[in-house]
C-alpha cells in the first residue's frame, strides 16, 4: 500500500462521525461481477473491507464490524448498497468509511477530493459477491 493510499483509507475511517452530509445515492447500473467484486474486496488499499470483515470465501478477515457470511440471510441487496454507499446514515458514529459519498469527509488528500472511494460499478460488483448463493462463490 502506498503512503497516499493509506492516508486515504485512514482520512476515510477517521472522517466517521464528523457530521453526516447529503450523500449520493449510487445509480444501479447494470449487474455487477461477482470476480471483480472478490477482487475489490480484498485489496486493502481500494476497498479495505477485509481489514474490517470476514467475507464468505475469502482468507480471513478483520474483526472490527460483523462478519459478512450470511449477509443474505439478514438483509437485503438494496440495504446493503445504501450501507456501503455510506454507513452513516444508518450509524452516525460509525468507523466504517462512506464508500460512495464525498461530503462531510474530513481531511481527504488533495487528488482524492471530490471523488468517491469505489465507483458504482465496483459498488454493484461487490454486492454480486456478497449475494451470491455460498455454493456459488468464486
Ligand atoms: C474500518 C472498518 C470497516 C471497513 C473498512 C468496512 N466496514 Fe463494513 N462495517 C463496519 C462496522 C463497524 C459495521 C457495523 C455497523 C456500523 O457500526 O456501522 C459494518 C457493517 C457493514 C455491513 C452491514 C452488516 C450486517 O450485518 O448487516 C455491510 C454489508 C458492510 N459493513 C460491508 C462492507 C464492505 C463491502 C466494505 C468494503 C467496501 C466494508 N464494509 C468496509 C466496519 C467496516
Amino acid at each position: 500500500m502506498t503512503v497516499l493510499g493509506l492516508a486515504r483509507v485512514w482520512a476515510l475511517v477517521f472522517s466517521a462521525g464528523w457530521g453526516w452530509a447529503a450523500a449520493q445515492t449510487p445509480d444501479v447500473l447494470q449487474s455487477g461481477s461477482p470476480e471483480r467484486g472478490k477482487a475489490l474486496l480484498l485489496q486493502r488499499q481500494d476497498s479495505g473491507c477485509v481489514l474490517c470483515h470476514q467475507v464468505q470465501g475469502l482468507p480471513a478477515g478483520g474483526a472490527l464490524g460483523p462478519s459478512l457470511v450470511g449477509l443474505p440471510e439478514r438483509s437485503t441487496k438494496d440495504q446493503a448498497r445504501e450501507r456501503i454507499a455510506d454507513a452513516r446514515r444508518f450509524n452516525p458514529q460509525t468507523i466504517m468509511p462512506a464508500y460512495f459519498s464525498t461530503e462531510g469527509l474530513y481531511k481527504v488528500a488533495t487528488p482524492y477530493k471530490g471523488q468517491t472511494i469505489l465507483t458504482a460499478q465496483g459498488l454493484e460488483d461487490i454486492l454480486s459477491y456478497l449475494f451470491l448463493p455460498s455454493k456459488a462463490t468464486p
